[in-house]
C-alpha cells in the first residue's frame, strides 16, 4: 500500500467508539489516559524535515499521498492514541485564492492584509471537495490504514482573522484589535465568513472520516474577557453548533485562555484544551462538567528525562484519573523536542494510567 500507514497490532480503528481518544472525549472510562500532541506532525521530527527538504509547506499539502504520510508519521514513531491530519489554520485562506507564504520560524505571511470591506470580496466561499480535495483524499487513504482516530482541524474564526489582518503573526494584535472596536460591522462580516470556512472544512474533514475535530483559536488568549464575549464567541459557538449532528467530538483550544475558559465552554465543545498557565484541575472546574485536554507545558521536554516525568505525573495527579482527559501539551511541540522524549512521554503515561481489563 506504500504509506506504511497500516499497524499489525491495530486493536482499535479510526471509527472505533471504543477507541481510548473517543472514550476519554465522551468522559468515558478508558483503559489509558489517552495521549496525542499538537504539532506531533512537522518539524520536530527528522522524517518530516527530510520531506520539506525538498518541497515548500504548500506543496506538501497538495499531494493526497504525502498528506497521509506525514499525518502518519508521528503515530508510527511515537505511539500517539490519535493522529491529527496534517494542514495548517491558513490553508482553507489559500484554498480561496488568499496569497500566504509559509516562512519557517515565522508562520504564514500575506501578500496583502485584510483592511477594508473591499477585502470581503476576496474571501469567497469554500467549496472542499473542489479546494480542497487533496486534504480531503489524504483523509480518504488515511481512514482505510490508520490504527488511531483522526481528527480533523480548522483555526477559529478570530484566529483566522488576526493574521489576515496583521499580515502575519502579531505581539499585540493592534490592527485587529482596531477593526473589531473601530468597525464591527465590518468585523461582524468578516468573522460571519471565517465561521462559514471554518465549518464547511470541518464538515467535509469528518464527512471524508475525520472521527473528532479541533478548533484552534489559538490566539484568542489576547483578549479582553468582555470583548472575547461579543466580538468572538458567537462565531465560534457558530461553528462548533454546525458539528453537532455529526456527532462527533469537537475540541476547542486556545492559549492563555485561563480567564476566557468559562465563556469558552459555553460555545458548545465537548473537550475544552487548557495551556499550561492554569493547573488542569482548576481549569477543569472552570470548564464544567466536559472532557479537558492538556497541559504540560511544551518547554518541559528540554529538561532531563526524570523532570520530564514528574511534571507529566503532576499534569495526571491533577486529573486525578477521571474519565475525560485527553493527555496533551499546552500547546504545540516545540521544533526542537527531540522526539524520542516525545516517545518515552507516550509509554510514561500509559504505563502510569493503565487500568485493569
Ligand atoms: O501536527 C499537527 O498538529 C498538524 C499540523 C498543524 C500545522 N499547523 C502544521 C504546520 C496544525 C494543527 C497547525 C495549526 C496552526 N497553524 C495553528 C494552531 C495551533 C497553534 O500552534 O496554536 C497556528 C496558529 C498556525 C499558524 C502557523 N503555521 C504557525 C504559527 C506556524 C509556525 C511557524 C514556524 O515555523 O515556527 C505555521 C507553520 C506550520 N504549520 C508548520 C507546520 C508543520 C511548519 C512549516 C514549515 O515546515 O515551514
Amino acid at each position: 500500500m506504500g504509506l506504511g500507514v497500516g499497524s499489525s497490532v491495530a486493536s482499535t480503528t479510526m471509527t472505533d467508539a471504543q477507541a481510548p481518544f473517543l472514550l476519554a472525549c465522551r468522559c468515558e472510562p478508558a483503559p489509558w489516559t489517552p495521549v496525542w500532541f499538537m504539532r506531533q506532525a512537522g518539524r520536530s521530527l527528522p522524517e518530516f524535515r527530510a520531506l520539506r527538504e525538498k518541497h515548500t509547506f504548500f506543496e506538501l499539502g497538495q499531494s493526497a499521498e504525502l498528506t497521509a504520510e506525514i499525518t502518519s508519521q508521528p503515530v508510527r514513531r511515537l505511539g500517539v492514541d490519535a493522529a491529527i491530519i496534517f494542514s495548517d489554520i491558513v490553508t482553507p485562506l489559500v484554498a480561496v485564492g488568499i496569497e500566504v507564504d509559509m516562512q519557517p520560524g515565522r508562520g504564514p505571511i500575506f501578500a496583502s492584509p485584510f483592511t477594508s470591506a473591499a477585502d470581503l470580496q476576496r474571501l469567497r466561499p469554500l467549496e472542499p471537495e473542489i479546494d480542497q480535495a487533496p486534504l480531503l483524499d489524504a483523509i480518504r487513504l488515511l481512514v482505510k490504514d490508520l490504527a488511531v482516530p483522526l481528527i480533523g482541524f480548522a483555526g477559529a474564526p478570530f484566529t483566522m482573522a488576526s493574521y489576515l489582518v496583521e499580515g502575519g503573526p502579531s505581539r499585540d494584535y493592534a490592527r485587529t484589535k482596531s477593526l473589531m472596536l473601530g468597525a464591527p460591522a465590518l468585523w461582524h462580516a468578516l468573522m460571519e465568513r471565517l465561521a462559514d470556512l471554518a465549518l464547511a472544512t470541518l464538515r467535509a474533514q469528518v464527512e471524508a472520516g475525520a472521527a473528532a475535530v479541533q478548533l484552534f483559536d489559538s490566539w484568542a488568549g489576547v483578549l479582553d474577557p468582555h470583548h472575547y464575549t461579543e466580538f468572538v464567541l458567537p462565531a465560534s459557538a457558530r461553528v462548533l453548533a454546525g458539528l453537532a449532528d455529526l456527532g462527533v467530538p469537537r475540541i476547542h483550544f486556545g492559549v492563555t485562555t485561563g480567564e476566557l475558559l468559562g465563556q469558552m465552554a459555553t460555545a458548545g465543545a465537548d473537550v475544552v484544551g487548557i495551556d499550561w498557565r492554569v493547573p488542569l484541575d482548576a481549569a477543569w472546574a472552570r470548564v464544567g462538567d466536559r472532557a479537558v485536554q492538556g497541559n504540560l507545558d511544551p518547554a518541559v521536554l528540554g529538561a532531563p528525562w526524570p523532570v520530564v516525568a514528574a511534571e507529566a505525573d503532576r499534569v495526571l495527579a491533577a486529573a486525578d484519573g477521571r474519565p475525560g482527559h485527553v493527555f496533551n501539551l499546552g500547546h504545540g511541540v516545540l521544533p526542537e523536542t527531540d522526539p524520542e522524549v516525545l516517545r518515552r512521554l507516550v509509554d510514561h503515561v500509559h504505563e502510569r494510567t493503565r487500568r485493569g481489563t
